[in-house]
């Protein structure tokens, strides 16, 4: 199938200006001006559109949530990609940069907005230099800027490159630090889309960059054409970030819909050096674990159907743990990194993640009691549902969901001597997630 996301990979310099006009680019945008933009919304809205920065809510919604007479509207680009195994929006703007701001600008005016910017990881150095060139070529050809395409639209692109903290990936946290403030969530309502919520508390959409890459080809192709990839509650394509023990990390984009089995056994090559595949973490460290049994392989990589299963799609970062993982282990590298993220704004977030990490420290030197496990059970739950943003109930996934699924290997650390305990983690491989952080 030709690529829709990755063309990178049917063109590889496709990052090029003249290539990506040669190839079609752009010309989403020009269909979309010549359409008034409360029909550009209702094209993506038909598309059903799900965002792809974790949550997978309606695009065309929240494009529809801005309110048309507001004066000054804002869209900002996602691309803060924090999460451990996330690395496919880096290869889109490294790779495939004009179709991200293509979509960007539809976005832009869709909603009428005079500006977008584009919120980059701290650690995305050499990609916010290029793209400043990719926006000014675009600039150059009356792409964006000053009454682009003669619409007697105007709208400029910037780029932002934040501090290299996960937190500010959360979108209202992520608008406090593009707007020189701590890089805090905040308390909602007013939510970015309306007057109050959003960049310098203007109305503002705010997507994920793999969902606006999915926009100038809607725009081309319409919104049947979409749907009929993936499946009715999930249509179109989807990157799959694979990492961890993969025998063929990578990104993969597949229609929604592909399996468990089919992303992990024909395209990513199985579990490398030939081991058992004992469990899937379905979106990097913020979701639950499933236990690689049968029946979860073979559910589709849909959101609804992951929610069913009791994780979540989220970014569709899809880390492999071997046979030879220990859960202990991991759950206690996961809680190590959302203790290090919390920004501490919220008190169960805050205290829960600090106290949760010391109880996993006890349990791995060999000094857990069974009280441990019960204080393992009962502190994420009080984290879970009560806190300001997801980055709560996030923390908790990782125990509960090692405790639901191999209770055993908890069983294991209690009672045990310290160098017992160490002889246990010894055992572990280590799970190398991708670019996102440090599992
Ligand atoms: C702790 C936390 C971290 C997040 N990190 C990211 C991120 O790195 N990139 C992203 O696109 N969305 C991230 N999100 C989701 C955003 O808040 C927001 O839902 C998303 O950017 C909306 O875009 P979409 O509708 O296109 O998916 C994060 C959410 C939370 C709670
Ligand atoms: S849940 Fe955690 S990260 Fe989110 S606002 Fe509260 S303290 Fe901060």
């Amino acid at each position: 199938m030709e690529h829709i996301l990755l063309r990178d990979l049917d063109i590889p310099d496709i990052w090029q200006f003249d290539t990506y006009l040669a190839n079609g680019g752009y010309e989403g945008l020009k269909h979309a001006v010549k359409h008034s933009p409360s029909e550009v919304i209702q094209i993506v809205l038909d598309a059903n559109l799900r965002g792809r920065g974790g949550a997978g809510f309606s695009t065309g919604r929240k494009w529809s949530f801005i309110p048309q007479d507001a004066a000054i509207k804002y869209v900002v680009v996602n691309a803060d990609e924090s999460e451990p195994g996330t690395f496919k929006d880096r290869q889109l703007l490294e790779h495939n940069p004009h179709q991200v701001i293509e979509g960007a600008l539809i976005a832009a005016y869709a909603i009428q907005a005079a500006a977008v910017y584009i919120y980059a990881r701290g650690e995305f150095w050499d990609l916010s230099y290029a793209l400043e060139d990719h926006i000014d070529e675009a600039r150059q050809a009356n792409l964006l800027g000053e009454n682009i395409l003669g619409s007697g639209w105007s709208c400029d692109v910037f780029v932002h490159r934040g501090a290299g903290a996960y937190i500010c990936g959360e979108e209202s946290a992520l608008l406090n630090s593009l707007q020189g403030l701590l890089g805090q969530p905040r308390v909602r309502p007013p939510f970015p889309a309306q007057v109050g919520g959003g960049l310098y508390y203007q109305p503002t959409v705010v997507n994920n960059v793999e969902t606006l890459a999915n926009v100038p080809w809607i725009m081309l192709n319409g919104a049947d054409a979409y749907k009929a990839i993936g499946t009715p509650e999930s249509p179109g394509p989807k990157i799959f970030c694979v990492s961890g023990h993969a025998a063929r990390p990578g990104n993969y984009e597949l229609p929604l819909g592909t399996t468990f089995r089919e992303l992990i056994f024909e395209h990513a090559g199985g579990v490398r050096d030939g081991k058992a595949l004992k469990a899937i973490l379905p979106c990097g460290a913020s979701g639950p674990v499933l236990p690689a049994t049968d029946d979860v392989l073979d559910t589709p990589l849909t959101y609804e159907a992951v929610t069913k299963l009791g994780s979540t799609l989220g970014s569709a970062s899809v880390i492999l743990m071997d046979e030879n993982t220990d859960m202990v282990w991991a759950a206690a590298r996961m809680v190590h990194f959302f203790r290090h993220e919390s920004c501490g704004k919220c008190t169960p977030c805050r205290e829960g993640t600090f106290w949760l990490e010391r109880v996993y420290e006890r349990l791995l030197r060999g000094e857990g009691t069974p009280r441990d496990l019960e204080i393992l059970e009962s502190v994420p739950r009080q984290m879970t549902g009560v806190t300001l943003c997801a980055l709560g109930d996030f923390a908790a996934s990782p125990v509960l969901g090692t405790l639901q699924h191999f209770r055993d290997e908890y069983e294991r650390y209690v009672g045990i001597s310290a160098p017992e305990a160490e002889a246990v983690a010894e055992e572990a491989v280590p799970v190398e997630a991708g670019a996102g952080g440090e599992l």
